[in-house]
């Protein structure tokens, strides 16, 4: 089987409130996008690694990987259209299954991706990382309406993987139908209808989003490499 994996990094970072992308910050002499990229080139079973990049980007152009999985093209406009990018950037070299994995998160472990891999690959169905909510949940605006109960909750992580066609065909449909729901690649599945495993892995694999996020994924970096 062909795996190859997607890493959508052609966001802007807003919400880190820096002057350029959060994927650029750097931790141990490494952009956060290197950490991602090696994690995931870190299994040798991915025989393709694609980088969706922003046309404004003028940051990518100073990194090298040496690893020649690796390959980059155009984001787009949201996150689901990088990723839709990128699958067509694939296709004449089609793989039989995509995984996505956001370049803010380098804290992945490559174990967890294997683990995934493996479910996937033997339940012949996708999955994604997930992680089941810990907090109790409330929802409301600025009063409680009710508390949600969690025991059915959990957060969605990535990697998220899939078969290459039926990704390629559920982001297309979602972002033509319902652009904005599509907030990951489950999404796009789901709304069809597809079935899609929870696989449990470490909640410390974290999204890097907003200022506090850095020094816990310095620390996180850190612990890993010891
Ligand atoms: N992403 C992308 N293309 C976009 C928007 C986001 O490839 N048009 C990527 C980001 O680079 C990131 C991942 O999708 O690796 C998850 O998105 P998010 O954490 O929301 O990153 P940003 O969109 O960059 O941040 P913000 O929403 O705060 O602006
Ligand atoms: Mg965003």
């Amino acid at each position: 089987v062909k795996i190859a994996a997607v890493i959508p990094a052609a966001g802007v970072g807003s919400r880190m409130q820096l002057d350029f992308p959060k994927q650029y910050l750097v931790i141990q002499d490494q952009t956060i996008l290197e950490h991602t990229v090696h994690k995931l080139l870190a299994l040798p079973c991915i025989t393709t690694v694609v980088i969706a990049i922003s046309k404004e980007d003028d940051y990518f152009s100073d990194i090298t990987f040496t690893d020649n999985r690796v390959c980059a093209c155009f984001g787009g406009a949201s996150r689901a259209e990088s990723v839709f990018n990128a699958l067509k950037h694939l296709r004449d070299d089609k793989p039989d299954w995509v995984l996505v994995h956001d370049a803010a998160r380098p804290l992945v472990l490559p174990e967890d991706i294997a683990t995934l891999v493996t479910q996937c690959l033997e339940k012949d169905e996708g999955g994604i990382l997930a992680s089941k909510v810990k907090d109790t949940i409330k929802q409301g605006d600025t009063k409680i309406e009710k508390t949600v109960p969690r025991e059915q909750l959990w957060s969605a992580l990535t990697p998220q993987m899939f078969k290459f066609d039926e990704l390629l065909a559920a982001l297309e449909l979602g972002l033509k139908e319902a652009p904005h729901t599509i907030t990951d690649e489950a999404s796009a599945m789901e709304r069809l209808n597809l079935p899609v495993q929870l696989v449990s892995g470490r909640s410390d694999n974290i999204k890097i989003t907003s200022p506090e996020d850095y020094d816990l994924a310095c620390y996180l970096l850190n612990k890993q490499k010891e």
